[in-house]
């Protein structure tokens, strides 16, 4: 079981604080976003993490390495509780890869860019500027709903959005109900509001058939000139089913300053160590 993750973006909307950082590494409360959203995977029982990366990364192979001088320094001042916050994040060896993709061709491209350590399997495809609150999380929730399907189904996490805000997603249309899910009718990447086949967004996750890197191989770049995975996916529609599941949990778009704002405080609030100190500094500074 396989999971690709996405990190080659330029983080341009968090500058300064992601000119010598990746944005993937910045932390909703004390963990980087990448972090949670590989929390979301292995919850989800996925085995093997694949990073698809661009230069400027190295920072992601490293939090996902040990830290072996600082292991060496908490071990001899005895601070047990911290080394396990270190070995708990700690993948088994030989179970991450890194690809890079060489040039920001688009989210089609750098998913293609993993084809080759996929294999020939259905994988999981988590985008990190995603969070979702939500135990159990919004992967497994997915992968359950795929194992009451037929085999052989692609299944995208979906909710709803304002529709003033569909041109910013890839939007699906709605077709019979399956269980939890449903029958995806149509994709379209970025409409616009009067075009879009409902308000129904793609949130982020995805579980695919591994047909999709045949067609990503050829595909055309499409929306904002990049070659899209969604264009990609109504390829493969012709011959795959596609299901849509409306996830329980509340979402995250940690790529925009206010997803990620709302997240460090909806994260904060949820910790049972912290949480009830930071209410009564939120509602401090909302004057309650
Ligand atoms: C990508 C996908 C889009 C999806 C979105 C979710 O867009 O292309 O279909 O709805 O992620 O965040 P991006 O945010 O990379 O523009």
């Amino acid at each position: 079981r396989k999971a690709i993750f996405p990190v080659a973006g330029l983080g341009t909307r968090f500058l300064p604080a992601t000119k010598a950082m990746p944005k993937e590494m910045l932390t909703v409360v004390d963990r980087p976003l990448i972090q949670h959203v590989v929390d979301e995977a292995y919850e989800a029982g996925i085995e093997h993490l694949i990073f698809v990366t661009g230069r400027n990364k190295s920072v992601i192979e490293d939090h996902f390495d040990r830290q072996f001088e600082l292991e060496l320094t908490l071990t001899e001042r005895g601070k047990k509780t911290e080394l396990t916050l270190l070995s708990d994040v700690l993948p088994e060896a030989g179970t991450v890869s890194f690809t890079r993709q060489q040039s920001p061709l688009g989210l089609g491209h750098a998913v293609w860019c993993a084809r080759e350590l996929v294999g020939h399997e259905p994988f999981a495809l988590l985008l990190p500027d995603v969070l979702v609150q939500h135990k159990p999380g919004c992967l497994a929730q997915m992968i359950e709903a795929a194992n009451s399907l037929e085999t052989k189904v692609n299944v995208l996490a979906v909710e709803e959005v304002p529709t003033e805000r569909v041109h910013m997603y890839g939007v699906v249309g709605v077709g019979e109900s399956k269980g939890k899910a449903f029958k995806i009718t149509k994709m379209v990447e970025k409409p616009k509001a009067s075009e879009a086949p409902s308000n129904l967004t793609i949130t982020g996750r995805y579980i695919l058939q591994p047909e999709i890197f045949d067609i990503l191989q050829t595909q055309a770049a499409g929306a904002g000139g990049e070659i899209q995975l969604t264009d990609a996916m109504v390829a493969l529609a012709k011959t795959q089913p596609f299901y849509g599941l409306k996830f329980s949990g509340r979402s995250f778009d940690c790529g925009s300053k206010i997803g990620f704002l709302a997240a460090n405080v909806a994260y904060g609030l949820e910790r049972s160590d912290i949480g009830p100190e930071f209410r009564g500094e939120i509602e401090r500074l909302l004057g309650k």
